[in-house]
């Protein structure tokens, strides 16, 4: 591996993933146009983010991720951007009660339109096309016109990022997050469902508190902790084109530092130690996530920890463990093991999607009781191991899709069909995506009293 890094040093490693862009040198004027236009977010956020997940790697915090599997061109409307955040503040809320912990709150949104492919090719009856890849690169209808992947098509990718979190920034700071509005995200929820009245008892216990401290001149107007939450973004680095050129040096430290997004992390399919996503991540200074597989032996998730985060900083680095519900068990402890006798600082945070997808009636889909019981495994073997359990990683939205099985109000097979809109994988809908914080916050609670129960006997 070269030792002296730029942003360009990637183009010298072999690399997985790439598109076949017809048209090299519409390629490289895009990227050179990217390169001029402004940073979508400012090191000083990044700093700020790794800064709260320091905190998360030592225990006291919560990171809860989430959003799109893949954002699309399509679906880029103000109401669903509004669904997903205040499906995701009901989440953090939620959490934060039961944990009694910051939640660290990182969006899957304002950058999230690469995806790798397990094929190059996809082929439907007697046609195979490349394969979509994402809105960033190409189109997802099935015709050879747009398979062709399109530079102009980063162009959109990055003004899309843009208008989002433009969007993301007024919710988050401009009043929406106000805590004094906990009872009004409830509103947009659907009526019959069976989280209502779970998160109605929540709200209230929160209000009730409000107006105890308002009582004692602790109010929204003058502390802006109750005012506003800090909201931060991520996505898969997968087409580093896209990166380098949103790629900038920080003024103030000399730092390099993506700024396409908060965080970014890299996928199980492109984390080879030697290869290209891994050589362009280990020079930017922004927190990271390294997604982490059944394949994965714990010499090599330490090689890569060397690699990624040589200084052993906390914060810097977010082990994201999709391993599915039966495989949990089998990988995790060792994983938990190797770390813990090497002394590394890491944020573990569990992804029970993209290790329980399953295909039914030609819908791929994810049962919703095997994605609890991932987390389920997730916190036992932490609790076994004495780590800290330090985060979730879900693909949800905040509408009432059905696109990942059961749940208290129960999807089935036969409902696939009906509000299937994913451009990729099944998320979880904001019903389910509920259930699941509210079952956290009971797996957290219990760690906590036990923690308290410990601290008393000695
Ligand atoms: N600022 C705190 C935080 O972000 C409290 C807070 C304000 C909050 N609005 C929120 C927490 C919305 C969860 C959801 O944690
Ligand atoms: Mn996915």
């Amino acid at each position: 591996m070269a030792q002296n890094w730029t942003p360009s040093t990637w183009r010298q490693m072999p690399i997985q993933q790439v598109p076949e862009y017809p048209d090299a040198n519409k390629l490289r004027e895009t990227e050179q146009q990217l390169a001029t236009w402004p940073p979508l977010v400012f090191a000083g956020e990044a700093r700020r983010l790794k800064k709260s997940l320091a905190n998360v790697a030592e225990g006291n915090g919560f990171l809860l991720q989430g959003g799109d599997c893949a954002e699309s061109f399509a679906e880029h409307g103000a109401d669903t951007i509004r669904d997903f955040f205040r499906a995701f503040l009901q989440m953090a809320v939620v959490l934060t009660y039961g944990a009694q912990l910051p939640v660290v709150k990182v969006g899957r949104i304002a950058g999230q339109f690469a995806k790798p492919r397990s094929s190059g090719i996809e082929t439907q009856g007697d046609v195979s096309l490349p394969s979509y890849r994402g809105d960033i690169v190409n189109g997802i209808e099935f015709n050879e016109a747009s398979r062709i992947p399109d530079p102009e098509r980063q162009i959109m990718a990055y003004r899309q990022s843009a208008a989002t979190l433009n969007l993301l920034r007024a919710f988050a700071m401009g009043g929406y997050a106000n805590l004094d509005n906990v009872q009004q995200w409830m509103l947009g929820f659907i009526k019959d469902s069976p989280q209502a009245d779970r998160y109605r008892k929540l709200a209230d216990r929160i209000s009730e508190t409000m107006d105890f401290m308002r009582a004692i001149g602790i109010n929204s107007e003058n502390n802006s902790s109750l005012r506003e939450t800090d909201f931060f973004t991520s996505h898969e680095a997968l087409l580093l084109g896209y990166e380098e050129a949103l790629t900038r040096v920080d003024s103030t430290s000399g730092d390099w530092y993506a700024t396409s997004g908060h965080m970014i992390w890299i996928g199980d399919r492109t984390r080879q130690a030697d290869h290209a996503h891994m050589e362009f991540c280990r020079g930017i200074k922004n927190p990271l996530g390294l997604k982490c597989g059944p394949s994965l032996q714990p010499d090599d998730l330490i090689k890569l920890i060397d690699i990624l985060n040589p200084a052993n900083e906390a914060g810097r680095l977010t082990l994201i463990c999709r391993f599915g519900h039966d495989k949990v068990a089998d990988h995790l402890p060792k994983l938990i093991r190797a770390v813990e006798k090497e002394g590394r600082k890491v944020v573990w945070s569990c992804d029970p999607m993209h290790g329980n997808t399953i295909t039914l009636n030609n819908y791929k889909t994810r049962p919703f009781e095997r994605v609890l019981s991932e987390v389920e495994s997730f916190f036992q073997i932490h609790r076994a191991e004495g780590t800290h359990p330090g985060g979730i990683h879900v693909e949800m939205t905040g509408k009432d899709v059905t696109e990942c099985t059961g749940g208290a109000r129960a999807v089935t097979g036969a409902d696939l069909q009906d509000r299937y809109h994913t451009h990729c994988d099944p998320r979880l809908n904001a019903d389910q995506a509920l259930e699941l914080a509210f079952l956290l916050a009971e797996r957290m609670k219990t760690g906590r009293d036990e923690k308290r129960m410990a601290a008393v006997a000695v």
